[in-house]
């Protein structure tokens, strides 16, 4: 059993933070998404790890290495355009060989693991094994109809017309037919190789397609609403510790993780909070469900169920939530009068400003 970890794609969704970073790497919990993925396949016994990497490829080597601090053995495989999930299982075809394989897309977000479903692939043996979980917003997912008796009988990718409220969630268990019905497929009219054409293709051909249902917090963290559900959940199971320094006029209620060298004065946090290595919070308070990464600096402000990646600064802003921040950004009031909002943002940037 392998397992291939799809880290390329360019984040168009999550501009302007995927500029500068992969999205696979944004952090939720002040730990990237990718981290998760990669603990969830060792968990699950699988070591040999192919990864599969893009225009970001230099900054995915450079977080995870060679895998031996999650407890596996990494081999990068370059896709050099994204032309699909279908067509990565391809690029990947000699690296795979033909062995099973669980694929996983490296931007979804899935509490509890992998084992029990690794399990029921291997005991039941189908050509593949989805996961599936309701979603509101079928069309912006692979759809899945089921039979009376639970059987998967049609896929298909973000169809205008749903025919039900199953997702595909980004982690598929294969066995080798799936090569030849990657090579089968044509290119869908965004432009790529579906995966969920290639599993389409496998069951056309009488072949076996068994799904199980994720009962844990699943997400996909496309975009900036999603992070923000994944680092609530993330942060719902801290267990609370202090290895930074926390004055008496401070105080901290709830769960909350202040990790080393950050210093925390007058200030108050009401967990679950998480504040990174070196981080300063000064006459402030930071509110439930807010990751503040390592080395930035908050100052007489506000902010609750944010995100606020490393090297930030806000200072003097009153309150900020539902927020993701990003790297070195720096939130400031207006020096003086008039009181006009000065922005200088990013490609992409969205802001919501009172009216
Ligand atoms: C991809 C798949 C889709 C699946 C989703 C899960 O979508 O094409 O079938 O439901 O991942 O995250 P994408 O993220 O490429 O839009």
């Amino acid at each position: 059993m392998k397992a291939l970890v799809l880290a390329g794609g360019s984040g168009t969704r999550l501009r302007p933070l995927t500029h500068t970073t992969a999205k696979q790497l944004v952090p939720v919990g002040n730990k990237p998404i990718l981290y998760y993925v990669l603990e969830g396949i060792a968990d699950a016994g699988v070591t040999d790890v192919g990864i599969i990497v893009g225009e970001t490829a230099k900054e995915i080597r450079a977080a995870v290495g060679d895998g031996s601090r999650f407890g596996i053995s990494v081999t990068y495989i370059p896709q050099h355009q994204p032309l699909g999930l279908a067509h990565a299982v391809r690029v990947a075809r000699d690296w795979l060989g033909d062995d099973d394989f669980v694929m996983y897309l490296g931007d979804n977000f899935l509490f509890g693991g992998i084992s029990a479903q690794l399990e029921e692939f291997r005991t039941r043996r189908p050509a593949a094994q989805i996961m599936l979980t309701q979603v509101p917003n079928p069309s912006s997912f692979g759809v899945v109809t089921l039979d009376a008796t639970g059987r998967v009988v049609a896929l298909e990718e973000k169809p205008e017309f749903p025919k039900s409220d199953l997702a595909l969630v980004g982690v598929y268990f294969f066995s080798a037919a799936v090569h030849a019905a990657v090579d089968a497929i044509r290119p869908s009219a965004r432009g790529e190789l579906e995966i969920t054409d290639a599993l389409q293709w496998l069951l056309e051909q009488g072949l076996d397609v068994t799904s199980s249902t994720v009962n844990g917090f699943w997400k996909d963290t496309g975009n900036a609403t999603d992070m923000l559900e994944a680092n609530r959940s993330v942060l719902d199971g801290i267990t609370p510790h202090c290895a930074g320094t926390v004055d008496e006029e401070s105080e901290l209620v709830g769960r909350v993780v202040v990790e080393d060298g950050a210093v925390i004065t007058a200030s108050r946090i009401v967990g679950p909070v998480v504040i990174g290595r070196g981080t300063r919070v000064e006459g402030s308070y930071i509110g439930p469900f807010t990751s503040v990464a390592e080395n930035c600096r908050v100052v007489d402000s506000e902010i609750e169920y944010s995100i606020v990646l490393a090297g930030a600064a806000i200072d003097g802003v009153g309150r900020i939530e539902a927020s993701l921040i990003g790297r070195q950004a720096e939130v400031t009031p207006t020096p003086r009068t008039p009181q006009a909002h000065r922005l200088i943002l990013g490609d992409h940037s969205k802001v919501q400003i009172r009216s």
